[in-house]
């Protein structure tokens, strides 16, 4: 049997092996390497993708969040919202733009953003909302949308992990998770769902204006060179990455079936399991599958986990602290118990390997592995 991964880059990558080379190759002899053709076709190619008027790639998807903020002109002291249960660069770059994190908790069943904490949170110091679509599923955009029109605040999509997720709303219509707030960010690291042979990111939006700024603002502030118009970062996606990401593109509804169907054989193999919740899948959303992440009851993940890892099966804690226990984030605003479903998660969750390569020998192996662990005798 082949060694399980939790993503298996290299079997993705011999799939398209040649058409990867030759696409490099073609960069390298062109020495396009910044802003080159293949940059401007990735953008036009994700915009009609995901249907938004305007993709701009940036340098990785920390840097996207933190380009969304400045082009928003959010000001020191503004507070901005955020779930306690996310990967750090969300609240970072809050942060680092000497913003206020506010942190709120997530729904049990989702870990997405609930949308009461969210309402409960807001001051009249606060200035936008940043739900992250985790684990593949969009937030509940509906209700994130109305509660930032009715207190006048700008939506931040962080869409590192669902992207190409469809949301559909209550009168049926449907719009790409990242393209439904003011801005959206993405992330094309290596193990994502569209991943990259290196960093990248992008924002998503349909405001031309905002566009525009967003534009300026990932190039040191400039629209004319050598003129600044406002201060900016440098933040770029490279023409080789741009090139390995147009050819995963054209596979990315692929992947993600197969990632369902990975998703689907986990689901079926654990469901008379009484210890283990498998992922709810939110009715208003696809489910992307970045992850596939199980709550275990009992208090047995970590003995699981090990079981795992005595079978060569490797599995993640994705997230172990709540940002608001993370030392870089502590804050006299908070304490232990504060968000209680984030807290309880972060107890309990195990993420099992998730990706576009993995074989029925290889599912069998793990799923097997996880029954016998429940059907040990002290179980
Ligand atoms: C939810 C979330 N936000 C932001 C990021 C940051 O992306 P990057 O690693 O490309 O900076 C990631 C990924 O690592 C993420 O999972």
């Amino acid at each position: 049997m082949k060694k399980i991964q939790m993503v298996d880059l290299v079997s993705q990558y011999e799939e398209i092996q040649e058409e990867v080379g030759r696409a490099i190759s073609d960069v390298i002899r062109s020495s396009a390497f910044i802003n080159g053709p293949d940059v401007k076709a990735f953008q036009e190619e994700l915009e009609e993708y995901l249907g938004v008027r305007h993709v701009i790639p940036c340098g990785n998807g920390t840097d996207a969040l933190q380009i969304a903020m400045m082009a928003l002109d959010l000001k020191p002291g503004d507070e901005v919202i955020t779930s306690d249960f996310t990967f750090v660069a969300t609240a970072e770059v809050i942060g680092l733009l000497q913003l206020v994190p506010v942190l709120v908790d997530v729904d049990p069943d989702t870990f997405n953003i609930d949308p009461e904490a969210i309402r409960a949170a807001i001051t009249d110091k606060t200035k936008a909302i940043v739900p992250v679509h985790l684990f593949g599923q969009s937030a509940p955009m509906e209700e994130i949308l109305k509660i930032a029109k009715e207190h006048d605040l700008y939506v931040i999509e962080d869409n590192a992990q669902a992207i190409g997720a469809d949301y559909t709303f209550g009168d049926g219509k449907t719009g790409k998770a990242g393209t439904l707030g003011h801005v959206g960010t993405t992330s094309f690291f290596p193990s994502k769902n569209l991943g990259a042979y290196g960093d990248g990111g992008a924002l998503f939006t349909n405001d031309d204006a905002l566009a525009a700024r967003i534009r300026s603002i990932a190039n040191h502030g400039s629209t004319e060179r050598y003129y600044h118009d406002h201060i900016g970062v440098n933040s770029r996606l490279d023409s080789i990455q741009a090139a390995v990401l147009r050819i995963k593109l054209r596979r990315l509804k692929e992947y993600s079936a197969r990632r369902r169907q990975t998703a689907d054989f986990y689901d079926a193999a654990f469901a008379g399991i009484p210890q283990l919740k498998t992922p709810v899948r939110f009715e208003r959303s696809t489910h992307e599958f970045h992850q596939y992440t199980l709550q275990v009851g009992d208090g047995l993940r970590d003995a699981l986990r090990a079981h795992l890892a005595e079978h060569d099966i490797p599995s993640m804690i994705y997230y172990p602290v709540p940002l608001h226990l993370q030392k870089a984030y502590k804050d006299d605003r908070y304490n232990a118990g504060d968000f209680p479903v984030t807290e309880a998660l972060c107890d309990t969750v195990l993420s099992l390997p998730m990706q576009t390569e993995l074989d029925r020998e290889q599912l069998e192996h793990i799923t097997e592995t996880v029954k016998s662990f429940f059907n040990s005798p002290n179980k």
